[in-house]
C-alpha cells in the first residue's frame, strides 16, 4: 500500500489542513460549513470536535506503551487483533473519519470521471447501479456503521458495509480491499438535521462526494 501515513488526513483535501504526528495520532482540522446545506455545520462541528477527537484520544491511550506505538494506522488495522476492543473501535474510528473528511467537498457531487468512472461501470454496470448498491449498504446497515467503496489490486471495485467502526482493512470483516470512499451512517453523522431519515442523508451525501479525492485514492491502490 503506497499511501501509508501516520498523519491525520490526506494533504489533498481542500476542507482541512493536516497535522503530522511523530509519535501520536492527531486530530485533523475541518472547515465544517463548506458542505451545507447537504450536511449541516453543527453536525460537522460536533462530529469532528467531539466524536473524532474522542476516537483519536482513546486510540493514543490504547496504544501508549505497546508495540503498536509508532506504527501507521493502516499497519495497525491490517494486523489487528480483533479481541483488542479499544484499538479496534478507536483505531477504526480514527481511520474511518480521516477518510470521511477527505471524501466530502463543497465542490463535490456529480459523477466521477476518467479511470474511476470506467472502473465503476466495469464493476457495477452503470454509475446509477453503483449508487443504488452503495446507498443500500448504508441504509441497511443495522445500527451504526459504514458503507464502503473498495478497490482490489487490479482495479476491481466492490461495495460493502461494516458495523460500528470496523473497516475493510481489518481482517475477516467480510469486506476486502482498500477503502477509497466511506460513508458514516452512525446517527451522530446526520441526526440533528435528518433525525431518523437516514436515506435522505445518504442522498445528500452524494451531493458532496469529492470524486477528485476518491479518484486519487483509486489511482494509488488499483
Ligand atoms: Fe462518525
Amino acid at each position: 500500500m503506497s499511501n501509508l501515513v501516520r498523519i491525520s488526513s490526506s494533504p489533498a483535501c481542500a476542507m482541512m489542513a493536516s497535522t503530522a504526528s511523530i509519535s501520536r495520532f492527531s486530530v485533523s482540522k475541518v472547515t465544517s460549513k463548506v458542505i451545507e446545506p447537504h450536511i449541516d455545520a453543527r453536525t460537522m462541528e460536533i462530529h469532528h470536535s467531539k466524536h473524532h477527537n474522542a476516537y483519536t484520544t482513546n486510540l493514543n491511550a490504547a496504544i501508549a506503551g505497546t508495540d503498536l506505538e509508532g506504527k501507521t494506522i493502516e499497519n495497525i488495522l491490517i494486523n489487528l487483533d480483533k479481541t483488542n476492543a479499544a484499538v479496534r473501535n478507536n483505531g477504526g474510528g480514527f481511520y474511518n473519519h480521516n477518510l470521511f473528511w477527505t471524501v466530502m467537498s463543497a465542490n463535490g457531487g456529480g459523477l466521477p470521471t476518467g479511470e474511476l468512472l470506467a472502473a465503476i461501470e466495469s464493476s457495477f454496470g452503470t454509475f446509477e447501479e453503483f449508487k443504488a448498491k452503495f446507498a443500500k449498504a448504508g441504509a441497511t446497515q443495522f445500527g451504526s456503521g459504514w458503507a464502503w467503496l473498495c478497490v482490489q489490486k487490479g482495479g476491481k471495485l466492490d461495495v460493502c458495509g461494516t458495523p460500528n467502526q470496523d473497516n475493510p482493512l481489518m481482517p475477516e470483516v467480510g469486506c476486502g480491499g482498500t477503502p477509497i470512499l466511506g460513508m458514516d451512517v452512525w446517527e451522530h453523522a446526520y441526526y440533528l438535521h435528518y433525525q431518523n431519515r437516514r436515506p435522505d442523508y445518504i442522498e445528500a451525501f452524494f451531493n458532496v462526494i469529492n470524486w477528485t479525492e476518491v479518484s486519487r485514492r483509486f489511482a494509488l491502490e488499483k
